[in-house]
């Protein structure tokens, strides 16, 4: 009975708490302002939620025959610097539309870079014998979808099969690293001295 009567105080100090953030922009204002207070409120909802959704399966679709609809960026493949533990190769290909400023990012130059919506890159795994083990996949949708992640869409699967599942709006495992280019609009690039013609 105790615990049962505690559980909705713990719910609601936690709502207070979610709730918070939005208060002290408020306080910051003079007062004269009245009409800001409802714009404040409207802006704290669409922060929240902005509504945006990214269809998984239009991803796939676009990804199905990558290996000939996309550029491939490097001439030859890439030591990955980090995934799957750093000891592998990658290659790594974008869509047409983004190919001119993916090649743009030099990661041992790394400078401002925006990604166009509608982007999508595949980064394929390469086991050592020629195949592929796995790809990694980004989709850059319309602004509003993730802002704190530069609005990327992440996937890992494997495209060759025909698989691909979504890690989503804010996959800690993969922003983890890549917050650490967001420069560059959370990619890394490919060196120039790597890119093919
Ligand atoms: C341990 C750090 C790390 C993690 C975790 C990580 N990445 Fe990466 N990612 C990199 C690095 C470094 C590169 C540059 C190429 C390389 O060295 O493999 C890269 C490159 C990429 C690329 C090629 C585009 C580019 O230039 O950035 C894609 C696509 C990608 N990662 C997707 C993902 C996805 C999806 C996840 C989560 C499932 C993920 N990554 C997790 C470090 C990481």
């Amino acid at each position: 009975m105790t615990i049962s009567r505690s559980l909705p105080i713990i719910l609601s100090s936690s709502l207070a708490l979610l709730l918070l953030p939005g208060c002290p922009s408020d306080d910051g204002d003079t007062g004269a302002d009245d009409s800001e207070t409802n714009g404040d409120d409207v802006d704290t909802d669409s922060d929240t939620t902005a509504g945006i959704e990214v269809d998984d399966q239009m991803i796939l679709d676009a990804v199905a025959n990558y290996q000939s609809d996309f550029t491939l960026i490097n001439a030859a493949p890439q030591a990955s610097g980090a995934h799957a533990g750093g000891g592998i190769d990658v290659n790594i290909y974008v869509n047409p539309v983004a190919e001119d400023a993916y090649r743009a990012v030099d990661p041992d130059n790394l400078a401002d870079a925006s990604m166009p919506v509608g982007t999508i890159i595949v980064k394929e795994h390469l086991d050592g014998m020629g195949g592929v083990s796995a790809s990694t996949v980004m989709y850059k949708a319309e602004a509003g979808y993730n802002p704190e992640f530069g609005d990327w869409w992440w996937g890992v699967g494997d495209l060759l099969g025909g698989s691909l599942n979504a890690s989503g709006q804010n996959p800690g495992m993969c922003t983890g690293c890549h917050v650490s280019v967001s420069q560059s609009d959370y990619v890394y690039g490919v060196p120039a001295g790597n890119q093919t013609p």
